[in-house]
């Protein structure tokens, strides 16, 4: 598949059809993973259950000591449109947007319109034959679906709690090489991603704790990954000039005074 090569932010969507499988955990851990790079990092939560906002709200409040992320309720738009372009307008000068996209059907618009925005796809599976099963369907639907062929972006697996190299693990491994689709990581099934949760942060952010530096190389591979998938446009081919040192602020409380005053 070829690579492509965009001007700046790079549109990552988080996504399965299988609810649970770590979705909103490989969004937030990304987001930290970029930010912690000193990267510019927009998180849209698309999910109306808004834990990567309640994680965003939790950072917020530590904000001195935590890299800063702008976290859009994009779910909260009266219409996806709209929100599209004032979540567009509020990620200007973002290097990298999180998409946290909630179980969609692959039949909905929704689903369209977010892999329509996505310039790469990251799609979390946990090895369960259950989830094996869904999420086989999920990524079939997704690479024979007319937006996805009308433009392919890369498409990357990745394993979520695994505890052991398990023999379902293998069907799965077994499947996306008959579809031509990378596994990029592997992440543990450890407490120390709840542990991250509970505090808006990364497990990149978690020097000082042993399981969470056991996650590191799975992370790192994950965005190496990404970015050679989508380099970026040079400086000097970037329209204007970047919002650079810009301070990015955390927008979910004027979302929030926006939504509760058209309440
Ligand atoms: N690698 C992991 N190790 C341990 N716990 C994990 C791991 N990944 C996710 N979890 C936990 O599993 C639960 C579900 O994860 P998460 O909310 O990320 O899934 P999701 O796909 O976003 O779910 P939903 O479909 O409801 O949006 C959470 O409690 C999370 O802390
Ligand atoms: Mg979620």
């Amino acid at each position: 598949m070829d690579s492509t090569k965009i001007s700046s932010p790079r549109h990552i969507l988080v996504a399965n059809g299988k609810g649970g499988c770590g979705k909103t955990t490989v969004a937030t851990n990304l987001a930290a993973a970029y930010a912690s790079t000193g990267q510019q990092v927009a998180l849209w939560d698309y999910d109306p259950q808004a834990s990567t906002q309640y994680w965003a709200e939790i950072r917020h409040a530590r904000e001195e000591t935590c890299a800063p992320i702008e976290a859009l309720a994009s779910f909260k738009g009266p219409r996806l449109r709209e929100t599209l372009s004032f979540s567009r307008r509020a990620s200007e000068g973002c290097d990298v947007i999180v998409i946290d996209a909630p179980s969609l059907s692959t039949t909905s618009a929704q689903f369209e319109n977010l892999v329509r925005m996505s310039d790469v796809i990251v799609v979390p599976v946990m090895a369960s034959s259950i989830d094996i099963r869904a999420s086989k369907r999920f990524i079939t639907d997704l690479l024979t679906h007319r937006i996805y062929r009308a433009r392919p972006r890369p498409i990357g697996v990745v394993g979520n709690r695994i505890a052991t190299y398990s023999a379902n693990y293998e069907k799965l491994e077994q499947f996306l090489a008959c579809s031509g689709i990378a596994t990029i990581s592997q992440f543990r099934d450890t407490p120390v991603y709840s542990e991250a949760a509970d505090q808006g942060i990364g497990v990149i952010e978690m020097s000082d704790n042993r399981a969470a530096r056991r996650e590191y190389r799975a992370w790192h591979t994950l965005t190496s990954w990404i970015d050679e998938q989508t380099p970026r446009q040079s400086a000097t081919t970037q329209a204007g000039p970047r919002a650079a040192g810009r301070k990015v602020q955390h927008r979910a409380e004027t979302q929030d005074r926006t939504h509760k005053n058209n309440a």
